[in-house]
């Protein structure tokens, strides 16, 4: 009988051996304390991300979900509304866009490692990544910066689950809110003074003539500066823990900047920061010998299909020359993030700057403290010394 606590800090330490158990003896597993399906392996996974019909996300897609997000959002829509949604944010992140922000990436960059200049030991999670991907995200959505520091400290909250029930307790529920009447007074301010930026596109789209729901257009704008933040900035810093722990791949990148693109898919591949996402049933699933029923959750386990040895040789092996063809770091299917076009350059901008200054460093802690979550997985704090 297999025992695990999906949703304890030993879990977020390391849940890679569970998860090989789950594929090699429980590929489709009912876990009991929650009830919760979880798919584990790889084709699995895959054959969900592309079956939305049977695999629907319209009942929200965290496996902590968040009151009023399912049937509002991109992640919690299923086509054919989905599809009208992503189209219309898309145009916003068209190459334009990308170049457009590459400068303030840079500056971003460079201000804050200014900021440590001299400092042997720093915070890598709170005194870098975080304040980058802050930077940026107010720079896409042109809003004003006096709030930069609220807006961060809450998008934090909002990814997090209660430490004790991996749900959203009170501390989330009220960092929703907080941030559902920020993005609110946004969208109104945005609405009498709309400027060429993501937001104000966004808010003054049409789908097939009709404009966007009120609720819709809310609960889109406040998921997007969660998810623009904090999978962000949580992503850069596992890519960080990464290449503190593989010595031969950080020095590999110090000489050869050019080898970042491949080694971040290496990391969301070795261990994304999105590890688990949900979907539910809309009809019964026969598989591995059970019947998964109509109505039932079930968790995607990114984490661990990127790990499944059926798909990638050596999987536990971190080697950023393996240029991990469809791993599932970005999810799939009509899902598939919708940042990964930023994602992939503000990552290439934030570490060609730290590397530069920082070719050699090092972690201090051996154990590190993980935020808690029920669906993604990165390092609260990372303290790195730097040589
Ligand atoms: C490296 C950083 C990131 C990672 C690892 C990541 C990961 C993911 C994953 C795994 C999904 C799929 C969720 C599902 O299956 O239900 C997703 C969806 C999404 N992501 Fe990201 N993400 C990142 C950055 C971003 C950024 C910067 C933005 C916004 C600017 C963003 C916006 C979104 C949105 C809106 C969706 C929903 C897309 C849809 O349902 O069609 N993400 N992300």
């Amino acid at each position: 009988m297999l025992k695990f606590n999906l949703y304890s800090p030993e879990f977020d330490a390391d849940p890679f051996p569970v998860y090989k158990t789950l594929r090699d003896e429980h590929p489709s597993y009912w876990y009991e304390e929650t009830g919760i399906w979880i798919y584990s392996r790889y084709a699995d996974i895959v054959t969900a991300l592309n079956d939305w019909e049977t695999y629907s996300s319209s009942k929200g897609n965290l496996v902590d979900e968040l009151p009023n997000r399912a049937g509002n959002t991109l992640g919690t829509t299923d086509p054919p509304r989905h599809d009208h949604l992503k189209a219309l944010i898309q145009k916003a992140v068209t190459k334009r866009a990308l170049d457009h922000i590459l400068e303030p990436a840079v500056s971003a960059c460079r201000t804050h490692l200014d900021a440590l200049a001299g400092e042997k030991t720093f915070d890598f999670v709170n005194d870098y990544s975080s304040n980058v991907t802050v930077d940026l995200l107010f720079y896409l959505f042109n809003m004003p910066k006096e709030n930069q520091q609220i807006v961060r400290d809450k998008a934090v909250l909002m990814v997090q689950s209660d430490a004790a029930t991996r749900q959203k307790g009170p501390a989330q529920l009220e960092a929703f809110e907080w941030m559902t009447n920020y993005a609110g007074d946004l969208i109104e301010e945005r609405k009498k003074n709309p400027g060429d930026d993501l937001l104000s596109n966004f808010i003054t789209a049409e789908i097939n003539g009709e404009k966007l729901k009120e609720r819709e257009v809310l609960l889109t704008v406040t998921t997007l500066i969660m998810a623009g933040i904090e999978s962000l900035s949580g992503f850069m810093s596992v890519f960080a823990m990464n290449l503190a722990d593989h010595a031969d791949a950080r020095r590999a990148i110090a000489a050869d900047p050019s080898l970042i693109p491949d080694a971040m898919e290496e990391s969301l591949r070795y261990n994304t920061s999105a590890q688990r996402f949900k979907r539910t049933l809309m009809k019964d699933v026969n598989i591995h010998g059970q019947t998964m029923k109509a109505g039932d959750p079930l968790i995607l386990a990114y984490g661990s299909a990127n790990r499944d040895e059926r798909q990638f040789e050596n999987p536990d092996v971190y080697d950023i020359t393996r240029k991990p063809k469809g791993h599932l770091g970005f999810g799939g299917g009509v899902h598939a993030c919708l940042g990964t076009a930023i994602a992939r350059m503000a990552c290439k901008v934030a570490f060609e700057e730290f590397i530069g200054r920082y070719p050699e460093f090092e972690r201090t802690q051996e154990t590190l403290p993980w935020v808690p979550s029920s669906n993604f997985r990165s390092p609260s704090q990372l303290e790195l010394r730097v040589g």
